[in-house]
């Protein structure tokens, strides 16, 4: 819960801070990714360039503040951002870096009404969220079985096929132990190492139901301009035999297991 004296400051600047949000988290991701070039792997790289990712962290924790000000519950939002952030493995360590970086972004795009009374209240606003996501997502890494320091493991491809005209499966398979049980609708990260171009995760969901030896995704590659980085690497280079760094099953949007006729 908020403290009172920074709920007073915070709803007093949240229009200042709604107004100057994609500012403030492209600044935040230009000085992040300037001091830790490594995280540009985490990221997508398209959504950077086209703005989708500041807009996705700006909305977030303006809609975090909002819920803490009102009482509204934005549980299915942690959640979702949860499932996503522990399918591509953050590490509780890395919110230091991001909230450091956030901070200082909204000091430099807010100028002087950056008050240090300003930025204790959104430092206080950060941080509850943070620490509600590292909860969230150690407990979905321990339920998963994730090893923190390998939560992408290497999987080979053991079969590949079209699908439709425009869509293609991959068969995969880990290359130590076996296929991990998943839920209808839940998806894995895949990352791909893009020749010359650095390392990239996406998320593809499990287009087949439990109880196989391999895992089936199913792609369907972004065509236009430029084509998407992952689907096009997936769809035209990668081939049966290749190795590819793939997530324990993630996502919360799936079928209760009594659910009858869908
Ligand atoms: C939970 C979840 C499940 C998913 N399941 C599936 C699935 O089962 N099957 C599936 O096919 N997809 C699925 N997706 C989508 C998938 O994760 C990828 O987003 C998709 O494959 C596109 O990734 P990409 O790397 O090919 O494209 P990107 O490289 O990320 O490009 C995406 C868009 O950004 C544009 N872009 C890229 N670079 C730039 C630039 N420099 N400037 C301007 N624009 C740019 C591209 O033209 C493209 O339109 C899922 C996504 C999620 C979140
Ligand atoms: C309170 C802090 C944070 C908030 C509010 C936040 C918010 C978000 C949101 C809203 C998304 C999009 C989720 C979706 O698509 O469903 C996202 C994705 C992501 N987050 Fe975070 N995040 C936080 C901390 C972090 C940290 C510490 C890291 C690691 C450095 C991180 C890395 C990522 C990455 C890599 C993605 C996927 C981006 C992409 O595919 O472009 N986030 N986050």
């Amino acid at each position: 819960m908020l403290s009172s004296s920074s709920a007073t400051i915070v709803a007093a600047t949240l229009p200042a801070v709604r107004a100057a949000a994609v500012d403030i988290s492209t600044t935040f991701y230009a000085g992040m990714f300037a001091e830790h070039p490594a995280l540009l792997d985490l990221f997508n790289r398209g959504n950077q360039a086209n703005g989708d990712q500041q807009r996705a962290l700006a909305g977030a924790v303006i809609a975090y503040a909002e819920s803490l000000l009102s009482g509204v519950d934005v549980d299915p939002v942690v959640r979702r951002i949860a499932h996503k952030h522990a399918s591509l493995g953050i590490r509780p360590e890395q919110y230091t870096i991001v909230g450091r970086h956030l901070l200082s972004a909204v000091a430099r795009v807010l100028g002087p009404a950056v008050t240090p009374a300003v930025e204790t209240a959104w430092d206080e606003v950060f941080w509850l969220f943070a620490v509600r996501l590292i909860a969230a997502e150690t407990r979905l890494g321990q339920q998963q079985g994730v090893d923190p320091a390998r939560p992408l493991e290497p999987w080979r491809v053991v079969g590949k096929y079209a699908e439709a005209h425009d869509a293609v499966s991959l068969l995969l398979a880990p290359e130590s132990g076996g296929v991990p049980e998943h839920r209808p609708g839940q998806y894995v990260t895949v990352a791909v190492d893009l020749p010359g171009a650095g390392r990239q995760a996406r998320q593809y969901t499990i287009s087949h139901g439990p109880g196989h030896s391999a895992l089936r995704i199913t792609v369907r590659p972004v065509r236009g301009t430029p084509d998407g980085l992952v689907s096009g690497h997936i769809a035209d280079r990668l081939t049966v035999g290749d190795t590819v760094a793939v997530s324990r099953p993630f996502g919360d949007l799936t079928l209760d297991d009594d659910m009858t006729p869908v």
